[in-house]
């Protein structure tokens, strides 16, 4: 500890107004819904005016007095806000659609740019950015429907769809009569499929936050405690654990923590990240990385960081304060 006297407060806003997106028109609709819920109403009064806007399943946006808007109508009201939180997952808010509509509008906008978020969210494209880098991923293979007939059994595998989310579309098939099934599933959710090879281990995930003052930090790990596969019932039907922090020793935490900040670098992550992994006996392999990670207060990235004393609106805050613009000082 130094003796020297404490720097002033980091410099916050005024009060900024701060449109949290929450919906979407992918199959986490719900799950983002209760992201942005709960977001919103843990931002500081304080501090920031919220407003509340939701993308329906259509696509369609509502203000949360019910009013519907128009897509001309969201731009107005986004671009009269200081910030945006979305806090869409999966297709059509995660995957930079989001960010678009925000660089478009002319807003600043919480969370990583287009590019990162287009390419975490395509869990191929993120295999051979993570190998680039010399971090491991399941061996898969990509299939759409016109190869999937071609398949051929060569032993239990992970099928799932190449961009989705909260584990739907994903089955384990340990049968060669689940296949067929399987696939269909997962191709019902994108036209792009992955079956890759089912890795035995430990199920960790790190989050990586880029903080206000642009320092870059990863969490404590945390593990996911689940009898079986981590399947959708499992992730919201309360069948799993989250140990936090993970028991891990000190080898294997810095092992993750560093793949995991190569990781959000060489995707040109912001904002907050999490970046899922499995330790096994042959090391690390990068499960997938999630660059709006579930939000509520319960959720993984609030809770590993809560782990590290960084209480959830204080995260909110790092977050909101990250993507404003540097306030201008006045003499
Ligand atoms: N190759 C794999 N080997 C073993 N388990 C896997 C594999 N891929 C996915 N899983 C399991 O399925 C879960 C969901 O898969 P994931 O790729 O994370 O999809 P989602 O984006 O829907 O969360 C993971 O949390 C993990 O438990
Ligand atoms: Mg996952």
């Amino acid at each position: 500890m130094t003796t020297s006297p404490a720097p002033a407060p980091a410099a916050r806003p005024a009060r900024a107004r701060v449109a949290v997106i929450g919906g979407g028109r992918s199959c986490e609709h719900d799950v983002s819904l209760a992201s942005a819920a709960s977001v919103a109403d843990a931002l500081d009064p304080a501090t920031y005016d919220v407003v509340r806007l939701t993308i329906a399943r259509d696509g369609s946006w509502s203000t949360d007095d019910g009013a519907r808007l128009d897509l001309a109508g969201a731009v107005t009201v986004l671009a009269r806000c200081d910030v945006v939180l979305p806090v869409v997952h999966g297709p059509h808010g995660e995957d930079g659609e989001l960010a678009a509509l925000c660089e478009q509008a002319g807003v600043p906008y919480v969370g990583s740019a287009v590019g990162p978020g287009a390419v975490a969210m395509d869990k191929w494209v993120t295999k051979l950015v993570a190998e680039a880098v010399g971090i491991a991923t399941a061996p898969g293979r990509l299939v759409t429907a016109a190869s999937a007939s071609a398949l051929t059994w060569t032993g239990p595998v992970v099928v799932k769809p190449v961009a989705a989310g909260s584990s739907l579309g994903v089955s384990l098939v340990d049968s060669p009569e689940g296949l067929a099934t399987a696939l269909a599933d997962a191709l019902a959710l994108d036209d792009r499929v992955l079956v890759e090879e089912v890795v035995r281990g430990r199920e960790v995930d790190v989050a990586v936050l880029r903080r206000a003052d642009g320092s870059v930090v990863a969490s404590p790990a945390l593990e996911i405690v689940v009898d079986g596969f981590f399947d959708h019932a499992a992730k919201y039907g309360g069948g799993a654990d989250f140990q936090v922090p993970a028991a891990l020793d000190e080898v294997d935490a810095k092992a993750l923590e560093a793949a995991a900040l190569a990781a959000y670098d060489a995707l040109g992550c912001d904002g907050v990240a999490r970046l899922d992994f499995f330790l096994t006996d042959a090391g690390l392999v990068l499960n997938e990385v999630n660059t709006v990670p579930g939000m509520t207060e319960h959720s993984q990235v609030p809770r590993m960081f809560a782990a590290a004393g960084l209480p959830y609106a204080a995260l909110l805050d790092e977050l909101i304060r990250a993507a404003l613009p540097a306030p201008t000082t006045s003499a």
